[in-house]
């Protein structure tokens, strides 16, 4: 769902709309730049792919640490490794590159994630076009597994990160229409003819990130993304680092 664009509890009710406005203008021009990332990124095309990233030996290792502790927890798909966890410090030294050095010292939280399914593909919100924040935000993806239609690999719409007079309008209208879905209770859609309209060029624009593994990608999530649909039997293993939070 759309919804989880924006700040849980903001807009509740219509005093909030106003207030919500104020909030995403104030972001907007705000536009944190995030310097160490800048470097590493394409302005153009607000992704970045990195392939044969890590030796044969340190893949090895971080395959080692990640399948020891995802088959402890088979019921869950993702486990967040924070700072203060023993595998931290040496998932973050095997990342440790001189390329990437600078990112890494702001601590991220590493999740490893893998995703098996069997029957057929469950919704959720990742699977629709959407963006993370109206600001800059970025995310780096390791591909454990070679990642390719099949399984869903990660999709970005290319240039999507660039203001533009229609992102503007966008970010206003998705958060009234939002708004306004809240006070009805969900009875209003938050997509819409415009919307799907919209999203038609965003998704003219989409790169399939179809890498073999060990492929690092960095991603700007101001721009548009989702994850792909999982075809049954298939798996995705892939390490996420998330530099933002809520
Ligand atoms: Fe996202």
């Amino acid at each position: 769902m759309i919804k989880d664009l924006y700040p849980p509890n903001y807009v509740n009710d219509i005093r909030n709309i106003l207030g919500y406005q104020i909030y995403r203008i104030t972001k907007l021009k705000s536009l944190s730049v995030d310097k160490p990332f800048i470097e590493h990124i394409s302005k153009d095309k607000g992704f970045d792919v990195k392939q044969n990233f890590l030796s044969d030996e340190k893949l090895q290792t971080l395959y080692e640490i990640f399948k020891r502790r995802i088959d402890l927890n088979l019921s869950e798909s993702r486990i967040v490794l924070l700072p203060d966890d023993k595998d931290y410090n040496e998932v973050i030294d095997i990342f440790r590159v001189q390329s990437i050095e600078n990112i890494l010292l702001r601590k991220p939280a590493i999740e490893f994630e893998r995703i098996n399914i069997e029957e057929g593909d469950v919704y959720d919100h990742n699977r629709r076009w959407h963006t993370d924040r109206c600001v800059d935000c970025y995310k780096m993806f390791f591909f454990l597994n070679d990642h390719s239609k099949e399984n869903g690999t990660y999709e970005y719409s290319q240039g999507s990160s660039q203001m533009s007079l229609l992102r503007y309008f966008y970010e206003y209208y998705v958060s009234l229409r939002y708004s306004l879905s809240q006070l009805l209770r969900g009875r209003l859609e938050t997509y819409s003819i415009f919307l799907s309209k919209f999203m038609a060029e965003i998704v003219h624009k989409k790169i399939v990130m179809e890498y073999p593994k060990n492929t690092l990608i960095i991603s700007n999530n101001k721009g548009f993304h989702r994850r792909g649909r999982l075809s049954p039997n298939t798996v995705r293993e892939q390490v996420n680092f998330d530099f933002y939070y809520n």
